[in-house]
């Protein structure tokens, strides 16, 4: 990223007309370190970004790495400069030779005048090499600029070069290259190539000189730099926001400018943020280095803000000897010899909050012991309170850390922590409305309070900007199996005055309501369960259990919000439906249900919808157990991705409910996309995975395990009509001589009997389980062998109750489930035909 493309996006743009003469700098001012693109500036076409890095924040956005990477990445580049790719030209074009022209700023009433801040000067010798450093540039004419050289690197060059040497001044760079051309290494090492190390670049050979300059820089001008040709420079507001004193300084005469097309001019306000963090932060590095090497556990270092992001080091380190904190001290006076003041503090103080080292001060620290002085020392020429000519200053160094053998008195105690977004609403970042506000203040019951802190911590944790409404619910945790005491304690407090908003069904009970007795279901579970239902029935709650709602009427349209909790359901409804919900908890669906509304996230934004992977099957897919299988596959391969899935013709309604199961299960997807089949829009994903018949046929096997099946069940999730239907004639006349469950919703059953399935069903042996199904009642223990048509049912058969599995089409479960009789049978019809043959005889 270049700077052109950085400032393409800052956090103010003025288009209103403004002045380059104090204007502009009065309104960076105002901005602290909010970035700014002026777009019309009166005096210049061109535009101007301001506080372009002005935080920490903005400097690793730039880098692409974290605030904490900052200081290594900089070490690592001091450490290891690279040297840059060359390349052979630019876009710059030439401009009239007229700085007069330039949108350059006066910045306060008391600057000697317009005054280049952000630009680098970058000289070379041709023995010791390239020298890149910050030089601020007082415009004296058309083509000249006085610029304040310190007795340091270029001015070393420029003496060794009889005073004069071409130079380039460079404005609008990357932070890469403003961080490096702000640090302080030996002479003869080029800042461009630490540069490099820190975020590669692009450098072009100057036009009138042998130097490599930055080539995505925005202005270019080349020219002489004489200490032979002397001008006033000053008074300028510096770092410090006092004014510098007046001073003769060397004089740079522009040969040439050059720019990019419509260039961008770099404004840097004097003692801004901007300017704080480009002089202080690439001290950091070199002050981190020289604690370490003086063999301190070193953490952390800031040159902060609050000393003019110069003047004051804060060292944390992990104090392991008494020595550490002087030593720590001394190190970083050699970091940053222009530091003034240096604060060491332990590992649990903050050093970028003020009152925390000021605690650590007040508490940690004797000035007798703990204080250092060091008199007549070398300093800053910003420091106003320095000799002005010397520079010569009084330095002091604090030891703020603990006495090693009073940690445990020093150590501050910790308070236990909430969040206190929990309990004043007032500083939640969701917009909710007057009739939400007043649900949260407990206006609307204990309940509803109770609701909205669920979802609005909700909403806060997964960045939901409101709350919106749904129009269905259906609410998890019903079995008093997964639920025990404490869930009924809380249901039984919440139906003393919840009462729901919207159509809500449950997710099936540990038990059939009706029915248990004939499954073996003991009578203490009984009882707690039906506590269970009682708390969700006094809500208003409609008592049917089913992870098939959308079977039984609770049947959201396309487009609608719903809150569900049964991840198949889920599925479901976002994919086959084209309702939109994300995964609830079972408090978090209660808690939608009792006041209708969800937080914005997730599943309810279209962009989180769209297909992420596109699914080739190259594989014959029909029969429930078959997509059950596919969706094992599928989720296993790209575990929650949305996908596009091409080459599955058709499916049935019962195919698509196994599918939707098995990919939640396998895979943890809330939404799938079928070509031609499921109904929301998507883009086509370029990323494209193959699902082979290999892989189908491998998972099918995965899932039939070694062992005789003793119980068998058909629905998972809860069997359809049709699918009663279809074992009702796959049973009739036969007899299961195993324990065979059909598990479904009540609704669906009464269907059943009404129609005469069920009781063909029942002839032969089979059992009804409403309301309940084989994964959530207390079965554990009392089967060896589940046989199902349900990848999902297999997968909780043997991690939840420890069954081993078969799986295969519900035609081959009847077979199994009556192939004993079979056999009986033969064995009769063998030994009737042996009688007659003997009879004959
Ligand atoms: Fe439904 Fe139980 Fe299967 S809840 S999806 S039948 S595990």
């Amino acid at each position: 990223m270049s700077f052109r493309e950085f400032v393409a996006k800052t956090d103010y743009t003025i288009t209103k007309p403004v002045s380059k003469n104090l204007e502009a700098s009065g309104i960076i001012y105002s901005a602290g370190d909010k970035s700014i693109m002026f777009e019309n500036l009166k005096e210049s076409k061109n535009k101007v970004a301001a506080n372009v890095f002005a935080s920490k924040e903005k400097v690793a956005k730039y880098l692409g790495c974290n605030v904490s990477d900052l200081v290594p990445l900089m070490i690592n580049a001091l450490n290891y400069p690279t040297k840059p790719e060359v390349v052979n030209s630019t876009d710059h074009e030439e401009l009239e030779l007229d700085l007069e022209k330039l949108p350059i700023l006066t910045h306060t009433d008391k600057d000697g005048g317009a005054y280049v801040s952000s630009g680098i000067i970058i000289v070379k010798d041709p023995i010791v090499g390239q020298n890149v450093c910050y030089h601020r540039g007082m415009v004296i004419g058309k083509n000249k600029i006085a610029l304040r050289i310190l007795e340091r690197n270029t001015m070393e060059l420029l003496k060794k070069n009889n005073g004069e040497l071409q130079a380039a001044y460079c404005i609008g760079i990357g932070a890469e290259t403003a961080l490096a051309a702000a640090m302080a290494p030996k002479l003869g090492v080029n800042e461009l190539e630490i540069a490099n190390s820190i975020k590669p670049i692009q450098v072009v050979k100057a036009q009138t000189f042998d130097a490599i300059i930055p080539a995505d820089c925005e202005i270019i001008m080349e020219g002489k730099l004489s200490l032979n040709e002397r001008h006033k420079e000053g008074p300028f507001v510096d770092l410090t926001g006092t004014s510098d004193i007046i001073r003769e300084e060397p004089v740079f005469t522009v040969e040439k400018i050059y720019a990019r097309p419509n260039y961008i001019y770099h404004a840097l306000l004097p003692g801004g943020f901007e300017h704080k963090i480009l002089m202080g932060m690439p001290r950091e590095p070199t002050v981190f280095d020289e604690v370490k090497k003086a063999g301190v556990d070193v953490l952390d270092v800031s040159v902060n803000p609050g000393g003019s992001s110069w003047f004051h080091v804060l060292i944390q380190i992990n104090k392991k000897s008494e020595e550490d904190g002087k030593k720590a001290i001394d190190a970083a006076m050699i970091g940053h010899t222009s530091g003034k003041h240096f604060f060491v503090v332990d590992k649990d103080i903050n050093i970028y909050d003020p009152l925390e080292v000021e605690w650590a001060m007040a508490t940690r620290f004797q000035a007798d012991k703990n204080f250092y002085v060091f008199s007549k020392q070398k300093g800053s020429s910003l420091d106003a309170s320095a000799d002005q000519i010397t520079r010569e200053t009084a330095k002091a160094g604090f030891d703020l850390t603990m006495r090693l053998e009073k940690v445990a008195k020093m150590t501050r105690t910790e308070f236990p922590k909430f969040d206190i977004k929990k309990y004043l609403w007032e500083l939640i970042d969701m917009d909710l409305t007057k009739y939400e506000t007043e649900m949260l203040e407990g206006k609307h019951g204990n309940a509803v309070q109770k609701s909205m802190n669920i979802l609005v911590a909700l909403g806060e944790i997964y960045g939901a900007k409101k709350l919106i409404d749904v129009t269905s619910v259906q609410v998890a945790g019903v079995s008093y199996d997964n639920l025990g005491d404490a869930g009924l304690d809380f249901l039984a407090e919440m139906a003393k005055d919840g009462r729901v908003k919207v159509l809500t069904t449950l997710n099936p009970a540990g038990m059939d309501l009706e029915n248990y007795k004939n499954l073996g279901i003991s009578e203490d579970f009984a009882v707690k369960q039906k506590l269970v239902i009682q708390a969700f029935e006094k809500m208003g709650i409609l008592s049917t259990c089913t992870c098939t709602p959308y079977l039984i009427g609770n049947n959201p349209h396309y487009g609608q919000h719903i809150a569900w909790s049964e991840s198949s359901a889920v599925a479901y409804s976002n994919s086959v439906i084209g309702a939109m919900t994300n995964r609830e908890g079972g408090p978090s669906a209660l808690a939608s249900a009792l006041t209708g509304k969800t937080p914005e996230y997730g599943m309810h934004l279209d962009i989180n919808r769209n297909a992420q992977v596109k699914i080739k099957v190259e594989a014959k897919i029909e029969g429930t157990y078959l997509f059950g299988a596919l969706g094992k596959v599928i989720g296993e391969k790209v575990k929650a991705k949305p996908t596009y899935i091409t080459g599955i013709k058709e499916a049935t309604v019962e195919e698509l409910k196994s599918f939707s199961a098995s990919i939640a299960t396998y895979g943890g997807a809330a939404i799938f996309h079928m070509e031609g089949i499921t109904p929301n829009k998507t883009p086509i994903p370029t990323e494209e995975v193959i699902v082979t018949q290999l892989e189908i046929d491998k998972a099918v096997e995965s899932m039939n395990m070694d062992s005789e099946v003793d119980f068998i069940s058909v629905g998972c999730p809860h069997a359809s009509i049709n699918e009663i239907a279809k074992l009702a004639e796959l049973l009739k006349g036969k007899k299961v001589t195993k324990e065979f469950w059909i598990t479904t919703a009540r609704p669906t059953m009464k269907i059943a009997e009404a129609s005469g399935y069920a009781k063909i069903i029942t002839d032969a042996g089979a059992k009804f389980a409403a309301d309940t199904c084989c994964v959530v009642a207390p079965i554990k223990g009392r089967f060896k062998c589940l046989a199902t048509d349900s990848a999902k049912g297999c997968y909780y058969a043997y991690s939840k109750n420890q069954s081993k599995t078969k799986i295969m089409p519900i035609e081959k479960l009847v077979e199994e489930a009556v192939k004993d009789v079979k056999q009986w049978l033969i064995m009769l019809e063998e030994k009737f035909l042996q009688g007659r043959q003997k009879e004959k005889h």
